[in-house]
């Protein structure tokens, strides 16, 4: 069956607009990622985005399917195809990129997973266009220029819609939500590395809660 990019930007809509915020976390073990998530879902984020920059990060990824329900689990940092295989194989149901390689964007046509990859420039963002691509992750959010950047965007680059990561904070998330080019935001301060290391679970229902309501 072929694999349409309509279907897969159809899934990543889905996925992305069921929350304003995207939690992005780091995990070195399962059961750590199990109730961080379970807190995070408590707070209102189900689309939770699991990077690959631990060795325990798939089976954490794979903790995360299992175990949270309700959850959206996604993996984040997928430099390469073959941690994209992965991926897929231990059932994620989307797929971020801090950037976008030819090799990525043509191993994704082999899946119905999709991926959200991260630009920085209109150019990126062409080339990424010119796949079929309706959804980026742009990054580094702040860095690259942060909200007044990614407003100027919209007239020229029609039809895109972003999601903002790094850098971004409780305060700064509303400006980027504000922009109509904009359908979430992404970042790890929902849960913040003390609060996950005192396993202050609550602490983090707290945050992902008021992140929640920025949707409303
Ligand atoms: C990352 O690189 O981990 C994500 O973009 C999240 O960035 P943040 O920690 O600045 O929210």
């Amino acid at each position: 069956m072929k694999i349409r990019m309509k279907d897969k930007n159809e899934r990543i809509s889905e996925v992305l607009a069921l929350a304003p915020v995207v939690p992005v976390l780091q995990f070195d073990d399962p059961d750590t990622a199990v109730q961080t998530s379970q807190a995070l879902v408590r707070g209102g984020l189900p689309v939770i985005e699991i990077t690959l920059r631990t060795p325990q990060a798939l089976d954490c990824i794979s903790a995360v399917a299992r175990e949270v329900e309700g959850a959206v689990v996604g993996a984040g940092t997928v430099m390469t195809p073959a941690m994209m295989s992965d991926c897929v194989a231990i059932g994620c149901q989307f797929l971020v990129s801090p950037g976008a390689t030819t090799e990525l964007i043509d191993a994704n046509k082999k899946f119905d997973v999709p991926l959200l990859p991260g630009v920085a420039t209109p150019s990126e963002a062409m080339a990424l266009m010119a796949e079929g691509y309706e959804f980026l992750k742009f990054f580094p959010a702040e860095q690259a220029g942060g909200s007044n950047y990614l407003k100027s965007l919209a007239p020229v680059l029609q039809g895109l819609k972003f999601c903002p990561t790094g850098g971004l904070t409780a305060e700064k998330a509303p400006q980027y939500l504000a922009l109509d080019n904009v359908i979430c935001v992404g970042g790890s301060w929902v849960a913040p590395k003390d609060l996950i290391a005192a396993q202050d679970w609550d602490g983090i229902t707290a945050l992902a809660a008021t992140a929640t309501a920025l949707g409303q």
